[in-house]
């Protein structure tokens, strides 16, 4: 089955789409054919390979060099998070060529991606998220509502709608910080979410469909080192404090069985297909909130996702194979 792999992208998270693509393709190595793509930082789309050549993805279902050659390409794994992946561009663009693809389609990619319509979608759905404030501008009537969450609250979460990987997110404690929080965050997204900065545990599903079931694991956890949470730095740096574990400890049998029903609530609700890692909050008080649903999560030597699935007794590349022969038959 020729596989074409499509990296990179135009966003911020550019680079840990890289590495996730690296994993996959080591993965595969051994049982598909398979062509990696780099879409290139600059916007335009461009699709390249590791020797420079520009290729294009064509209506014949066929990669296509600029001198003519072609091959076939039966499934692309769109290994990108944020534009144009993980937003669900790409997965429209598939959708209209008729070629499958792994995991989400467009329109849960696009609801998951931005944090607004996220929280939107898990209201809808009846499961709890963290209380927020949404402002459409950096005018003053929308930053007196951050003002008066800040003076609510005490401290506060200032987040970019549509990044990911913790970049354009800010903790922010001051009426200074809030300026300069929104100024970056609003130079980021046209929307800017303002959430209470809760004392949390942070806990991660892996959801992901195997040989046609649905399968949720117990949530394992990541730990920020004290003074911090869970930033880019923290997430992918050298050198990182940040721990994890694949399956937290000390939760009740209630805990456990609410995050199992509101994974499965979410990747039904929001019609999600073969994989997502949800995350979740776990406040001092014991109170349970949905933070985000990441329809294509990082693959890194680091990553939850892959850790999870294989500590829940699947084998990642076999995984991945048994999605892609069902998927082209
Ligand atoms: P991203 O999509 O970039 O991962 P998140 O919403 O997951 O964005 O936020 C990134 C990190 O910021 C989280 O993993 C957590 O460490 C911290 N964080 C985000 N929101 C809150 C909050 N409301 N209270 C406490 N910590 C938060
Ligand atoms: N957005 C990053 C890759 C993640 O959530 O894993
Ligand atoms: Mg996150």
């Amino acid at each position: 089955i020729n596989t074409l792999l499509i990296c990179g992208g135009g966003g911020s998270e550019h680079e840990v789409s890289l590495r996730t693509a690296d994993f996959i393709e080591r993965q595969l190595n051994h049982v598909e054919d398979i062509a990696l793509v780099r879409v290139e930082m600059d916007g335009n789309g461009r699709l390249t390979d590791s020797h420079g050549r520009v290729h294009q993805l064509t209506q014949e279902r066929a990669l296509r060099t600029e001198d003519g050659k072609t091959w076939e390409v039966h499934y692309v794994i769109p290994s990108i998070h944020g534009y144009p992946g993980e937003t669900g561009d790409l997965q429209s663009q598939l959708e209209l060529f008729g070629i499958p693809y792994y995991g989400c389609g467009p329109e849960a990619s696009k609801i998951c991606f931005n944090k607004i319509t996220t929280k939107l979608w898990l209201s809808a759905l009846g499961i709890d998220n963290t209380p927020y404030q949404f402002l459409c501008s950096n005018e003053a009537e929308e930053v007196g509502k951050a003002s008066m969450a800040l003076q609510e609250w005490g401290q506060v979460f200032v987040k970019a709608s549509n990044q990911g990987s913790s970049v354009g997110c800010y903790k922010v404690s001051s009426a200074e910080e809030l300026e300069a929080a929104l100024q970056e965050a609003f130079a980021l997204s046209p929307y800017v979410l303002i959430e209470k900065c809760l004392k949390v545990r942070e806990l991660e599903v892996a959801t992901y469909t195997y040989e046609g079931e649905l399968i949720i694991t117990p949530p394992g956890e990541v730990c920020a080192p004290a003074g911090t949470f869970y930033t880019y730095e923290e997430k992918y740096a050298e050198g990182s404090h940040a721990v994890t574990h694949i399956e937290a400890q000390g939760l009740s049998d209630a805990q456990l069985g609410w995050i199992r029903e509101a994974s499965r609530r979410a990747f039904i609700g929001l019609q999600l297909k073969d994989l997502s890692r949800i995350d979740f909050f776990l406040t001092d008080d014991g109170e349970i909130y949905l933070n985000e649903v990441n329809t294509f999560p990082g693959m890194t030597s680091i990553s939850m996702f892959p850790k999870m699935l294989e500590n829940a007794g699947h084998d990642f590349s076999r995984y991945l194979t048994s999605l892609i022969r069902a998927a082209v038959k």
